[in-house]
């Protein structure tokens, strides 16, 4: 029996922007999401990151099918998502649902919490019976971590952890098997993200989970993910156990994002070795135009040749899934560069 929940095949997203009404209109695509390979496991947690407008968010909205992908598939639990309609679909929505960034604007002002954590039991009448809905409402509050009492209060009169509290809980009320979390703590404190991440965490452990974790924020998905999978335009650079691309990040792209960020091994243990701190020129390219070839390689800083000429895949090299032509040279690796479909090429 395979361990895989969801899998994405290529799935992507493109959005014409051009303005439907003009004669002869040129199309202009904004290629979101293009061409992503992703699995996620049962009970795991998965990290995804990038910087803003790399197709995070598209891609959450694609895994829960709340937008149709343009090409590509997903399967959950070996099933084809693009197949399900009506009844089928609805109750596939059950068990994969979201958690989204802004808790100040993604909770209803004007319902009790009762309600907004309640409120899947009327799209799915049939997951608790209606007069055992009072109580699982407030086992709910217990659950992450807020009083029974509060069920009855409004959005406004809780604090930014703890409206995240309550989108959380409304995340977890229809039992789901995967919760989509879309930058989840980019919008509450420092102080108080710590917390809301531990939440999930337990969550995750006591409820069997699995969980999509969101961030532009490598520090936060670091202590979050067994896995992760770093995201430049659209496209998947890298994929890999969390230690291992932490310890040894594999594609110049999570090299440069690992070395801006403030070094927490650092700061607990001076002795840490300091990473070289590498430059990102510029903003990323716009998705409607991506570059040839690599798309990281305008930005790029061991850029050479065939870069600009050849899209690298996404292959296997030194344990984990990279898509830069030299990434068994940029890790010293001995097994060279072995793309996906096993081929040898030379590092
Ligand atoms: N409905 C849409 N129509 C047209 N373009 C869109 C649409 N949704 C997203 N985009 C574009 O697709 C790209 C990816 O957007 P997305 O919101 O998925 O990125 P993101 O990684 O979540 O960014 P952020 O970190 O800012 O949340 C962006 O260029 C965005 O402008
Ligand atoms: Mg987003």
């Amino acid at each position: 029996m395979s361990d895989v929940l969801l899998q994405a095949t290529g799935l992507a997203k493109h959005y014409d922007t051009a303005p439907r009404l003009r004669p002869g209109r040129a199309k202009s695509l904004v290629r979101a999401v293009d061409g992503v390979d992703l699995e996620l496991r049962k009970g795991e947690s998965l990290g995804i990151v990038g910087e803003s407008g790399c197709g995070k968010s598209t891609l959450l909205r694609l895994l829960c099918a709340l937008e149709r992908p343009t090409a590509g598939s997903l399967t959950f639990d070996g099933q084809d998502v693009g197949r399900l309609r009506g009844a089928a679909l609805r109750r596939w929505r059950r068990r994969v649902q979201v958690v989204f960034q802004d808790p100040y604007a993604s909770l209803n002002p004007r319902m009790r919490v009762r309600d907004i954590i309640g409120e899947g039991y009327d799209i799915h009448p049939d997951a608790i019976p209606k007069q055992g809905r009072r109580r699982r409402v407030e086992e709910l509050l217990e659950l992450v971590g807020l009083e029974p009492a509060h069920a009855d209060r409004f959005p406004h009169q809780f604090s930014g952890g703890q409206r995240q509290r309550i989108g959380i809980a409304r995340g977890i009320a229809l039992g789901p098997d995967v919760l989509l979390c879309d930058e989840p703590v980019s919008a509450l404190d420092l102080s108080v993200q710590a917390q809301v991440v531990n939440l999930l965490l337990r969550l995750q452990r006591e409820l069997g989970l699995s969980l999509v974790f969101v961030s532009h924020d490598l520090g936060v998905v670091r202590h979050v993910s067994d896995r992760i999978a770093v995201m430049y335009l659209g496209k998947v650079a890298e994929y890999a156990d969390a230690s291992r691309l932490y310890e040894r990040p594999g594609h110049p792209y999570t090299q440069a994002l690992l070395s801006a960020e403030p070094s927490l091994d650092r700061i607990r243990n001076p002795d840490a070795p300091r990473r070289r701190r590498i430059v990102l020129a510029g903003d990323p390219p716009s998705p409607v135009n991506p570059p040839s070839g690599c798309r990281f390689h305008t930005r790029c800083p061991v850029v050479r040749d065939v870069c600009r000429q050849v899209e690298p895949e996404l292959a296997q090299v030194d344990g984990r899934l990279t898509a830069c032509h030299f990434a068994g040279e940029l890790l010293g690796a001995d097994d060279g560069v072995v793309n996906a479909s096993g081929a040898g090429r030379e590092g």
